[in-house]
């Protein structure tokens, strides 16, 4: 999901195609440009890749020193020639790009179609070109300030282009929640996702900030303002000191921690819209159209593999605590071939974050065979599996590249959390304080993962202590427990050091006698929960000297006495906290990885999506 624009004199269409393939590291679907001749508009765009857009592109008339592109990553409709972007407005002079998602799109559009607007795709995007068509013609304003009134009407993310054939010398942009670089050249402009696709031509750029639009015009200086109050912002022109590479990874040195680090953001984009505290609410359209069959199911069978699976665990607990209701979790590949009893009074939940597993694929099919009713958690919009499935609800992590999975766990627990929340208020199985309290408590789940991710330093320096070790256990216990599977997964995964995740209290029954003076023990000890048994097994562990790493809560004085290293997180309610506990973990494993120098984005034999069995 990338946006490029230029305005200049040279050619812009060769500038855009170039700088939408700077940006394919970014993950996307489908792509499209628009170039304006100094008459006519140019719109092209297709499903696939940039390559199949430049392909078809060619063939027409590309001309003129104008030009926006995008390649998108999809979040409304599945991708397809129709629901790429750019999308022109009913009249055929306003043209749009963007990145992020329009939570209230759906009232919006019923008014303008109300109005006499017909759509062609299902975009949300497609919306909010339309509603800033209607302000221009209701108001006979400028298209920088319609478009901010536009976007006063928006709730949501987003990072967008406009192109008005009335005024052809200007582009305007604005941002709120989705990056916006402008490359500032000679009398000429170019806007990007990042600065990658402009760094050959400027090492000049402006970083819009959220809630800022700029207009922008060739041989003009750039005008910024705030959306809101339309106040005016000093243009603040900086340096870029990055190379390509730097840039891609958002300055990170991998893509991991890159996405580590986004957790914060696309946990919330994930409730985006569908989580209203204030009033109450939680509302996923596959979850609402599908209520009755999940209230009259005898049992929730989870399906997923690898870390899909360890977000299937930590939901296990979460819907059997919040909404009662029987919930089994199973690896696909071992449920396909088990000959496994499954009907029709049965909902399958699939956890997938390609969308694309095979096992996970063959499982669902045998699961519809049967009856069952499949409900698909993915993050990859109009993938396999969320075809496959009857309904669901997708994540909106974005595109994860590191091949070990982090954000589409984070953001995986939190679809099933609010899946569970919304099936505890239709039975009453939460009392309203505790379902008002969770919601309220989920909402503060991004600032406590901001706070989880200031752990980082003491991360690092636990990992060179313990980085040449051949051994590792974690154990936790209750919500907690799939977390220390998921963080032993994370370190083997990435720094191939064997690693094993074990419930905290079965320790006793094997794991114990591996204990010794060399065994890094990392124990998931947040005071809410079952601490005091923790507690417990940490003393176990310290008698046979053990070197224990604890995850405590902030302010923690009992584990602290025991361990050799704490990491202090954030408090959280019991069913919440593997959103928080995780953060800690995923930092130990990327600098164990790194400092064994080991390929942390792509480790070895391991693959993003198991399209094979
Ligand atoms: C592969 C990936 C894992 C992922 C698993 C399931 O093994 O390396 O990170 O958890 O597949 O993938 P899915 O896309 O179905 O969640």
């Amino acid at each position: 999901c990338g946006i490029v624009g230029y305005i200049g004199h040279r050619e812009a269409y060769p500038i855009v195609i170039k700088g939408l393939q700077r940006l394919e590291y970014r993950g996307y679907d489908s792509a499209g440009v628009m170039t304006y001749d100094g008459t006519d508009i140019t719109v092209c765009k297709t499903k696939g890749k940039v390559a199949d857009l430049k392909a078809k592109a060619d063939q027409g008339n590309n001309a003129g020193s104008i030009g926006i592109g995008h390649t998108r990553w999809a979040t409304h409709g599945v991708p397809n020639d129709v629901n790429s972007h750019p999308h022109v407005s009913n009249s055929g002079n306003l043209v749009i790009i963007h990145n992020g998602i329009i939570e209230n799109y759906a009232p919006l559009k019923e008014e303008l179609m109300k109005r006499g607007y017909t759509f062609q795709s299902d975009t949300d995007t497609e919306v909010l070109v339309n509603l800033i068509e209607e302000i221009q013609k209701n108001e006979k304003i400028k298209l920088g300030k319609a478009v901010q009134l536009a976007l006063n009407q928006v709730v949501g993310a987003y990072a967008i282009a406009v192109f008005d054939t009335k005024k052809p010398d200007e582009i305007v942009a604005a941002r709120l929640g989705s990056p916006l670089a402008i490359g500032v050249g000679e009398g000429e402009y170019f806007i990007a996702s990042d600065a990658s696709p402009f760094i050959e031509y400027t090492s000049n750029a402006v970083y819009l900030e959220d809630g800022e639009v700029a207009i922008i015009k060739r041989d003009k200086p750039l005008k910024i303002r705030k959306i809101n109050t339309d106040a005016p912002v000093d243009t603040y022109i900086q340096e870029l000191q990055m190379n390509l590479e730097q840039i891609e990874k958002g300055g990170y040195d991998h893509f991991m921690l890159k996405e580590i680090y986004e957790q914060p953001s696309v946990i919330k984009d994930t409730y985006r819209g569908r989580l209203n505290s204030a009033q109450g609410i939680i509302k996923m359209s596959g979850i609402e159209d599908n209520l009755e069959k999940f209230l009259n199911a005898n049992r929730i069978i989870i399906i997923a593999c690898g870390t899909s699976w360890h977000a299937g665990l930590v939901a296990e607990y979460i819907f059997e605590e919040f909404a009662r209701i029987n919930v089994e979790v199973e690896y696909a590949s071992e449920f396909r071939y088990r000959n496994p009893i499954i009907n029709s009074n049965d909902v399958v939940i699939a956890i997938s974050q390609s969308g694309e597993t095979a096992d996970t694929m063959a499982a669902i099919k045998l699961a519809k065979e049967a009856g069952a009713f499949v409900f698909g958690v993915c993050n990859v919009v109009g993938s396999s599996i969320s075809r496959e499935s009857h309904a669901g609800a997708y994540t909106h992590a974005g595109p994860e590249i590191g091949v070990a999975s982090t954000k589409a766990f984070t953001t995986q627990i939190t679809v099933l959390t609010m899946i569970a929340l919304r099936l505890a208020k239709a039975k009453g199985t939460l009392s309203h304080s505790d379902f008002h309290r969770y919601l309220l408590e989920l909402e503060l789940i991004p600032e406590k993962v901001k706070e989880a991710l200031e752990t980082n330093d003491i991360a690092e320096e636990i990992a060179a202590t313990f980085k040449d070790v051949a051994n590792c256990l974690y154990l936790g216990r209750g919500y907690n427990f799939p977390v220390a599977l998921e963080g032993a997964l994370k370190l083997k995964e990435i720094s191939y050091i064997h690693a094993e995740g074990y419930p905290a209290a079965e320790m006793k029954h094997g794991p114990i006698a591996l204990i010794d003076e060399h065994m890094p023990v990392i124990v998931v000890a947040p005071i809410q929960g079952h601490y005091d048994k923790i507690v417990s097994n940490i003393q176990e562990i310290k008698s046979r000297s053990g070197r224990i790493i604890a995850i405590v809560t902030k302010g923690d004085t009992e584990v602290r006495k025991l361990a050799d290293y704490v990491i202090e997180i954030p408090e959280t309610s019991d069913a919440l906290s593997p959103l928080i506990t995780t953060i800690p973990l995923q930092l130990l494993s990327y600098h164990i990885a790194v400092l064994r120098g080991c390929n942390v984005d792509q480790p070895r034999n391991l693959a993003k999506s198991v399209t094979v069995e």
